[in-house]
């Protein structure tokens, strides 16, 4: 995103992070019962948070149709970025948040640079991450990187060549990159501790939206009972989240976040495979033999 990015324990962080990564592992003081949504920068991101936040905070609107918040602002000003609060300040003050609610927090960092007390056994935090196949999300990346520029940076502008791009994506230099190692984290982890760390992918949620909207509910701790079944609760939900829904509500179509990104630039296609229509066929393979390579011991797959 044209940052100066520094490799920081393994995992290239913008410049305007630095700060914030040691301040939220030095301070940070988890709940039991926060929830972490975690992702790399084009994974689906703004889908799980408007996701997370819908199933969780049900109960406070009457209808999700009508009274949600998703309807009046952009899911990044609505769910707290950990990173970005840390920025503000050494030990920054979530009593914003809402009391008897769990606190709902996102972070792109990295599994390895998330603070001891969030992935400790002894705490009950939960973590959710969702990957996305590399070639979408460097797609998706790549179309992204021009409408966000940091205000803070020092950096000359990134090059914006498709193939130039490319090459860096697969070296693991971008923003929390590397995307393998990120992706790994997370699905080792989930493997060890399948109660703490839910794994997700933007691909399984596209095909069976429902069941896995379900699979997030009951893992967050807030499962749909069977008269909310019947009421279509769950349908709801997924319609207010939905990629048609959320780019033409009235905040996603203007402004920027609190960050200064475009609230559009969050919402360009939203779908499966559009790597087929910006890469090449020798684009594909490299990145098919990257991740053959990268996961070999792993049971790990993208769709
Ligand atoms: P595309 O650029 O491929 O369209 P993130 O939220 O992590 O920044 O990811 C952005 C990607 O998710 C973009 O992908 C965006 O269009 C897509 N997206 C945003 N909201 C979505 C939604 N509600 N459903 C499906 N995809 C969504």
């Amino acid at each position: 995103t044209g940052e100066n990015l520094f490799l920081y324990e393994g995992f290239w962080i913008p410049e305007f992070l630095l700060k914030s990564v040691v301040s939220f592992q030095k301070h940070f003081v988890a709940r039991d019962t926060d929830l972490i949504l975690a992702s790399s920068l084009k994974s689906g991101t703004t889908w799980l948070m408007a996701l997370a936040f819908s199933i969780v905070n049900r109960t406070r609107f009457k209808t999700h149709t009508n009274n949600s918040p998703l309807l009046a602002a952009n899911p990044h000003d609505i769910v707290t970025h950990l990173e970005l609060k840390y920025m503000e300040s050494e030990s920054p003050n979530f009593e914003d948040m809402i009391p008897n609610f769990p606190r709902l927090f996102h972070t792109h960092f990295a599994y390895e640079l998330l603070p001891p007390c969030i992935k400790s056994s002894s705490s009950a935090c939960k973590i959710v991450y969702i990957c996305r196949n590399p070639m979408d999300l460097f797609v998706s990346l790549w179309h992204f990187v021009p409408k966000f520029r940091s205000k803070n940076t020092t950096a000359p502008s990134p090059p914006h060549n498709l193939g130039e791009c490319f090459d860096m994506f697969c070296r693991g230099i971008h923003d929390h990159g590397p995307y393998f190692d990120h992706v790994l984290g997370f699905w080792n982890a989930s493997l060890e501790s399948p109660h703490k760390v839910l794994f997700l992918r933007y691909e399984d949620l596209k095909e069976d939206c429902v069941f896995h909207v379900k699979r997030l509910a009951e893992f967050l701790g807030f499962p749909f009972s069977e008269e909310e079944e019947k009421r279509g609760v769950i349908m709801e939900i997924i319609e207010l989240c939905s990629f048609g829904k959320m780019k033409n509500l009235n905040p996603n179509t203007c402004g920027t976040n609190f960050s200064g990104i475009p609230n559009s630039a969050f919402f360009r296609k939203g779908e499966v495979g559009d790597r087929n229509n910006h890469l090449t066929p020798s684009m594909i393979e490299c990145m098919e033999k990257l991740v053959q390579e990268k996961f070999k011991e792993s049971l790990f797959r993208f769709k």
